[in-house]
């Protein structure tokens, strides 16, 4: 929704007049390589979205938080003093679980208004639920601020959203997609090291080619239970991989080199091995990837796509058929020089480079295709990369 019309809804859900609201946004992400690898302690590669979350806020002083939404129709309102209560709403426990961390860590959560507004599709993959709790965030830890009460920047914020997901909300999220939310910028990716939090802008240049990303619509369903037994595989990799060199901290630390001399530990042992190959081999892509974007490599930059497709579906088996029946038919199309999953993986989103005057061609086909194997069809977004967490003045 329009900025304008989001303020006149405002007003007429909570009362009195325009000259008091704040405009807060955060975006939702793509990751353009380096996945399941943020909880591994390695590089990842994603960008912020135009697709957003906005939310238009009021300070009121009271013992209270409100929430509304325009795609909700209850209010929901969070009391201040106990907010460690509201884990199990439907609606508006992501904004709870912020507040409550938060308080937890000194700020001042002042009572307010919120009226939200999300463009990120919900359950796609891009990161809505990031998007949502960073705004909400910067909305909190702006008041805070304005009551004399701490100063925050935008990588606090990432980490705090992420805290709140992991402890309030019960999803064990790595810090990609709520650092990407915060910290985005036009036009560039960020190579963002998980470890150490340390990143670097990277201008997303890729010449006659635009990134198309197109949602499989599968409803997830195991994605959160898969999620974390991936979690607990690498951690048991890691363990087993450490009685040979020991002093390393994350499997992302391994290279190529020392993972391939020290494997056949992960031998024998379920799905170790693959699951460890993929951490190892996709951070060396990453790598890969971002000299191919330095040095103007387009094409090489694709076939790594193609590569950690085929690596997140043989090894870390996190794809399923219709991400692999979209990537195919994607990678297919004369023109799209490559193709893959992107997010947690199950469903939702995928990304692909095409060349831009195939857009509209590639996007007919495409879902003509992928609907007549699947049975039903994707949807292809148009977006743009843009700045993260930001408040509109
Ligand atoms: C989800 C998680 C991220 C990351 C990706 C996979 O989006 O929230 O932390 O682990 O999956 O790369």
């Amino acid at each position: 929704m329009e900025i304008k019309r989001l303020k006149e809804k405002f007003v007429e859900l909570y009362g009195g007049d325009e000259s008091d609201l704040r405009v807060f946004s955060a975006a939702g992400r793509v990751n353009l390589i380096g996945e399941h690898i943020d909880y591994c302690g390695g590089k990842v590669f994603p960008a912020a979205l135009n697709l957003r979350t906005v939310i238009v806020a009021r300070k009121t002083g009271k013992k209270v938080i409100n929430l509304t939404a325009t795609t909700v129709n209850d209010r929901v309102t969070l009391e201040i003093d106990h907010l460690e209560k509201y884990k199990d709403l439907p609606w508006g426990d992501y904004q709870a679980g912020v507040a409550y961390v938060m308080q937890q860590e000194g700020y001042e959560i002042v009572g307010c208004d919120l009226l939200y507004d999300t463009t990120v599709p919900f359950g796609s993959g891009l990161s809505s639920s990031a998007s949502i709790e960073v705004a909400t965030a910067m909305a909190f830890s702006t008041f805070s601020k304005e009551a004399g009460v701490k100063d925050v920047d935008l990588v606090q914020l990432a980490v705090l959203s992420q805290r709140s997901e992991n402890t309030y909300n019960g999803v064990n999220c790595g810090i990609m997609d709520q650092f990407a939310s915060s910290l985005g910028k036009k036009d560039r990716a960020i190579l963002l090291d998980c470890a150490t939090l340390d990143y670097k802008y990277v201008p997303l240049e890729l010449g006659d080619y635009e990134m198309v990303i197109a949602n499989c619509n599968k409803k997830r369903s195991l994605q959160d239970s898969k999620y974390n037994e991936r979690r607990g595989e690498v951690e048991e990799a890691l363990a087993l991989l450490k009685t040979r060199l020991p002093g390393k901290k994350n499997l992302a630390e391994f290279s190529v080199e020392e993972f391939d001399a020290n494997c056949d530990v992960l031998k024998g042992k379920g799905k170790l091995y693959e699951r460890a190959k993929h951490v190892v081999y996709e951070c060396d892509r990453v790598n890969k990837s971002v000299k191919a974007l330095e040095e103007g490599k387009i094409l090489e930059f694709g076939e790594l796509l193609n590569q950690s497709h085929y690596s997140l579906r043989d090894l870390y088996e996190v794809t399923g058929k219709e991400l692999d029946a979209l990537t195919k038919y994607s990678r297919a199309f004369d023109g799209c020089i490559g193709s893959r999953m992107t997010g947690a993986g199950f469903g939702g989103c995928t990304i692909s480079l095409v060349k831009k005057d195939k857009v509209a061609d590639f996007i007919k086909t495409v879902n003509a295709q992928y609907a007549e194997e699947i049975g039903y069809e994707a949807t292809f977004y148009l977006t743009s990369v843009e700045d993260g967490a930001r408040e509109l003045k």
